[in-house]
C-alpha cells in the first residue's frame, strides 16, 4: 500500500474512533441523559471539519482526480458513487447540526433527532469507509505507482495546510482524545495516536515507519 492511500486509511480510523463516541452519545440520549451541547457541538465540529473538509477535501481535489487521470472514470464507478455520499452526509450533519442547535435551545423534540440523525450519518459513513476500502482503494493500488501516490501524499499536506490553517489539526486530535475520555472513558495512547499520524506530519512519518507494516 503506498503513502496516499495509507495517509488516507488513517483518517478513516480517527473518523471512525468519533464515530464510537457519537453512538456513546446517542446511547446516553436514548436512556433521557442530558448531554452538554457544548460537547455536541465539538464533535460536529470535527466531523465538519476533519471528515468533510480535511478528509473528504483531499479525496475530492486530489485523490479521486488522480485516479480519473489514471483511468478510472468518474461517472458509473465507484468515484462518482463516494462524490455522491459525500453530498448526502452534508446534507444529513447539516440536519443533525440544526437539532444539536434546537438541543441547546432546550426544545422537547431535539434529542430524538440528534439521535435519527446520528444513527444515519453514522451507518452512511461507516458503509463509505468500507466501500473506500474494498473497492475504490483496491482500484488505486492497481492503478497508481508508489512514486504517484507519495506525491499525492505531499499534495494532501499543502492543502490541509491551506485548508485547515496552523494548529487546527493539533486541535481537533486534541478534541478527539477529550471526547474519547469523556464518552468512552479510554485516554489511550492508541485512539490520540490515530489521529496524530493522521494528518500533514503523517506523511513523512509513514516514509519513515514504512517497514512497520500492517493497516
Ligand atoms: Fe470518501
Ligand atoms: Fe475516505
Amino acid at each position: 500500500m503506498g503513502v496516499a492511500i495509507e495517509t488516507l486509511k488513517t483518517e478513516h480510523r480517527a473518523i471512525k474512533r468519533m464515530l464510537e463516541v457519537l453512538d456513546a452519545v446517542c446511547e446516553r440520549l436514548r436512556t433521557g441523559e442530558r448531554i452538554d451541547p457544548a460537547h455536541l457541538n465539538q464533535i460536529i465540529k470535527f466531523f465538519q471539519e476533519f471528515a468533510d473538509r480535511c478528509h473528504h477535501g483531499k479525496e475530492e481535489e486530489i485523490f479521486f482526480p488522480a485516479l480519473e487521470m489514471a483511468g478510472i472514470p468518474k461517472e458509473g464507478g465507484p468515484i462518482g458513487v463516494m462524490l455522491h455520499e459525500h453530498d448526502q452526509m452534508r446534507v444529513v450533519m447539516k440536519g443533525l447540526a440544526e437539532a444539536a442547535g434546537r438541543y441547546q435551545a432546550g426544545e422537547m423534540n431535539a434529542g430524538a433527532d440528534i439521535i435519527r440523525y446520528a444513527s444515519d450519518y453514522a451507518a452512511l459513513l461507516r458503509r463509505h469507509i468500507e466501500k473506500e476500502h474494498h473497492v475504490l482503494f483496491q482500484m488505486a493500488e492497481q492503478h497508481l505507482s508508489p512514486e504517484e501516490e507519495r506525491e499525492l501524499a505531499e499534495r494532501f499536506e499543502v492543502l490541509e495546510a491551506e485548508m485547515m490553517g496552523t494548529g487546527t489539526h493539533e486541535k481537533l486530535h486534541a478534541l478527539l482524545d477529550r471526547m474519547q475520555g469523556i464518552y468512552l472513558g479510554d485516554r489511550s495512547e492508541s485512539g490520540a495516536e490515530s489521529v496524530a499520524e493522521s494528518g500533514a506530519e503523517s506523511g513523512r512519518k509513514k516514509k519513515r515507519d514504512k517497514n512497520q507494516g500492517g493497516e
